[in-house]
């Protein structure tokens, strides 16, 4: 079976509905017939400085999350970056491999610094333990949003690079990137994507938000002064954003709910997704309390995961390793 790996940072108590949408739902589909890895990377949301106690809660949190969301730790490989020391040590290997100019081109760092976020060198050579990450399993695709379309190409390149010296080192990954649902806009500014960061409190709708904070976001979603039910993202961006969020969860093509919307208002629009989303997340919030009420449970599957993801990244680590001419333990 060919593998997969992806990961969500561990930034916040709760994912948003960009998140769910632009990943966590193809995670899902995908784990029936792929090898999966999911993790929570941990590591990568240290460059940020967050209180360890509260790290410690919303790494348990995003593991608990993937769980509801519908990942099965009986098909899928559910791990913690932190407890796979591998990742950090690939991660200087390909450092190595890596041109202070590549790094140096990322937009992602450039954006988050251009926002006031401040810059240590984590945050500068973060794409490039996000290759370790996906290099590491030899993973052949990665189900990510639009935002990570760079880094991913970043992972390619030096997978590319390292093979070139060193032939048949990593497996090269593709992307995996659904249209229309890869990037969720704020609800409130609906040219720029959902962000946990970026976003007002409006504009982004946590999985956990209760029916009643989810429908008030949504009815206060900017549209335009049209009266227009129809996807068009460059001239009706909120309306499009909407009929996204919708089709997404509701398996219902959009031309199809183009169709069913005519001659209807956008106040109907937003009623209608407002519950499709509420009932989409009312399960997965149930499935959240019960989950968070057993965080051994929740602890012991993070643990057997993290030790089976180790077996496989310590032999793909250990190519590198020996190819670079770092001596073996005897
Ligand atoms: P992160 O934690 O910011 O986001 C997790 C996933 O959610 C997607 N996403 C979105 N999709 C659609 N619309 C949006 N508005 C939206 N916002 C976020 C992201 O594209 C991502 O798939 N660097 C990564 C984490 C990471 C990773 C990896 C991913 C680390 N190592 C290896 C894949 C493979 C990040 O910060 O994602």
């Amino acid at each position: 079976r060919q593998r997969i790996f992806s990961g969500m940072q561990p930034t916040s108590d709760s994912l948003h509905l960009g998140n769910y949408l632009g990943a966590l739902v193809n995670w899902v589909a995908l784990q029936e017939e792929y090898d999966a890895f999911y993790g929570v990377v941990d590591l990568h949301a240290l460059t940020v400085q967050t209180e360890p106690a509260v790290l410690r809660e919303r790494s348990r949190r995003t593991a608990a999350q993937y769980l509801a969301g519908g990942v099965d730790p009986a098909r899928s490989t559910l791990m913690l970056q932190s407890m796979v020391p591998e990742h950090t040590e690939l991660s200087w290997l390909l450092a190595c491999h890596t041109a202070f100019g590549e790094a140096n081109r990322m937009t992602q760092f450039k954006d988050k610094i251009a926002k006031g976020q401040s810059a240590n060198v984590g945050l500068f050579t973060y794409p490039i333990l996000m290759a370790a990450d996906i290099l590491l399993y030899d993973a052949d695709l990665v189900p990510v949003g639009e935002d990570q379309r760079q880094h991913l190409e970043l992972t390619r390149d030096l997978a590319e690079r390292v093979n070139g010296r060193f032939p048949g080192t990593f497996v090269v990954p593709d992307a995996y990137i659904v249209k229309g649902s890869a990037k969720i806009m704020d609800l409130q500014d609906p040219t720029a994507k959902m962000s946990k960061s970026l976003s007002s409190d409006l504009g982004l709708i946590d999985l956990l938000d209760d029916p009643k904070r989810i429908t008030k976001k949504i009815k206060s979603a900017v549209t335009d002064p049209e009266r227009e039910i129809r996807y068009d993202v460059d001239a009706k961006p909120g309306v499009s954003n909407l009929l996204v969020i919708h089709s997404t969860l509701s398996a219902t093509p959009i031309a199809e709910l183009e169709r069913a919307f005519e001659g209807k208002g956008y106040g109907d629009l937003k009623g209608e997704v407002a519950e499709v989303v509420v009932a989409a997340l009312e399960p997965f919030q149930s499935r959240m309390a019960e989950l968070m009420a057993d965080p051994a449970e929740l602890d012991r599957i993070i643990t057997a995961g993290s030790d089976k993801a180790r077996e496989v990244a310590s032999v793909v680590l250990g190519r590198l390793h020996d190819a670079l001419g770092l001596l073996p333990r005897v």
